[in-house]
């Protein structure tokens, strides 16, 4: 299974996602690998913020490594799953499909828990440091249940 977790700038949520989820692949060793990366061409090459950096090492994810890059078509080919983080992420990806198949692998990352609600991950990048702990929380409940469903 390969799973990728996209956001606008590919330096806040999406590249927290993918390391949460990583993580737990590999402590329930999961044959599953993830991915992450942006709609926008903002923040290509750059690592994650640092406020993110900084919220995933207190809850003991290390994400450092990571470097943004931008969705692209040839994702839909690579990828069984692509999680958006957002509404906005969710139409701006599902314009680039080319068929229902593709349509199909894209899916807002947080129905996962609250199933049909199409709640938003808020972007943390222009708040404070308290955004950034929800946003940590939210993803973890999430990856939670993509782990659930993994081991099925
Ligand atoms: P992300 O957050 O989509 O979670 O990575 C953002 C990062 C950068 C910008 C917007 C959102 N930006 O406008 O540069």
């Amino acid at each position: 299974m390969k799973i990728l977790m996209v956001c606008l700038g590919n330096i806040c949520r999406s590249p927290l996602a993918h390391g949460i989820l990583r993580e737990k692949i590999k402590l329930n060793n999961i044959n599953a690998s993830v991915d992450s990366a942006g709609t926008s061409n903002y923040h290509i090459g750059d690592p994650p913020d640092f406020r993110m950096i900084t919220t995933a090492k207190l809850n003991n994810i290390m994400i450092e490594d990571l470097k943004a890059r931008q969705f692209t078509t040839k994702d839909f080919y690579d990828f069984d799953i692509i999680y958006v983080m957002d509404k906005n992420n969710y139409d701006n990806v599902i314009q680039l499909a080319k068929n229902k198949e593709q349509k199909e692998k894209v899916k807002m990352i947080l129905n996962e828990i609250t199933q049909g609600m199409n709640h938003n991950v808020p972007d943390p990048y222009y708040g404070g440091n308290k955004g950034f702990e929800e946003v940590f929380n939210m993803l973890d409940q999430a990856t939670d249940k993509i782990i659930k469903n993994l081991l099925k």
